[in-house]
């Protein structure tokens, strides 16, 4: 049977083993997927190991996706990019490395009908999960995409990488007058329960907010987001299943259905605090 894996330190949280495996359930492919716990200073090894055992293929989560994209012979120019890679396929000894998780924030909005052609979209952030997404965004072609960080110069680095006159990188206190379409929170403030100190008149009354993290409950961000006026909130848990979707699909060539994957993890995620 084909082995696939999850390489991460910590794993044990990872929703990734559940996901794979309804996927080929569902999909009829033949398959076993694995989290794997790897020690910090050791994730070339692991790599090298899994392969000489007959791996075809890995994802590749916190903290290892910067090691992962040094480690291939071959790279996707969206993981490039992102300076990251989330998905490994091995094949004919060649580690190709691929990043599948801005594709997936894409697919998740179009699935929640959020309009990205001609909008004013604003990025929180410029950590690695902001920087996986610009890219799939840009390609969508909104009228601007601004990234905002509390650290300036982090988002003026990333729009130095990209040489497109749609983006543009502010400070928090820069945003205001500005409202925008869709506000993404790419920071990972929600997990220590605070929202990024933008202004509030960012938010209009048509405006989307999608926060990359997920919880049992909204996150801090998408309750400050709906008290502001915001129309729509969103969280990542369908990024999640979605980027998933799309690496499944790098492997095997095949699109697995998200949603019941999607309602079976929203379930057990609300029945974990009862
Ligand atoms: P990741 O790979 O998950 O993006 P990271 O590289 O550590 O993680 O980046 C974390 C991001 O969250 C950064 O944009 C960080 O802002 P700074 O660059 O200014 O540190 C942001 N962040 C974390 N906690 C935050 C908070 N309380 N308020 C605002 N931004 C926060």
């Amino acid at each position: 049977m084909d082995q696939y894996c999850v390489f991460g330190n910590p794993i044990e949280q990872s929703r990734s083993p559940f996901i794979h495996q309804q996927f080929a359930l569902q999909t009829g492919q033949k398959l076993s997927y694995q989290a794997q716990l790897v020690a910090l200073d050791k994730f070339e090894t692991a790599v090298t190991t899994f392969i000489q055992q007959g791996g075809k293929g890995a994802n590749v989560t916190v903290p290892f996706k910067e090691q992962a994209l040094q480690l291939c012979d071959q790279v996707s120019e969206r993981a490039k990019q992102a300076g990251a890679v989330n998905t490994l396929s091995f094949s004919d000894h060649q580690i190709i490395g691929d990043n599948t998780d801005g594709i997936g924030l894409v697919a998740d909005l179009k699935s929640h009908q959020v309009t990205l052609n001609n909008q004013r979209i604003l990025l929180i952030g410029a950590g690695g999960a902001a920087k996986g997404v610009v890219l799939p965004l840009l390609a969508e072609k909104p009228s601007v995409l601004v990234i905002a960080n509390r650290t300036l110069n982090k988002a003026e680095a990333i729009i130095a990488q990209h040489n497109n006159d749609r983006l543009c990188a502010k400070s928090y206190t820069q945003l205001s007058p500005s409202s925008f379409d869709l506000i993404i929170n790419a920071t990972s403030a929600s997990l220590s329960g605070f929202v990024p100190a933008i202004p509030a008149e960012v938010i209009h009354n048509n405006t989307v907010c999608y926060d990359m993290v997920y919880q049992q409950e909204a996150t801090v961000f998408l309750q400050w987001a709906k008290q502001q006026g915001a129309r729509k909130i969103i969280d990542g848990l369908g990024m999640l299943v979605k980027q998933a979707a799309e690496s499944f699909y790098l492997w095997r060539g095949v699109k697995p259905q998200t949603d019941e994957v999607l309602t079976q993890l929203r379930k057990a995620l609300t029945d974990s605090g009862r």
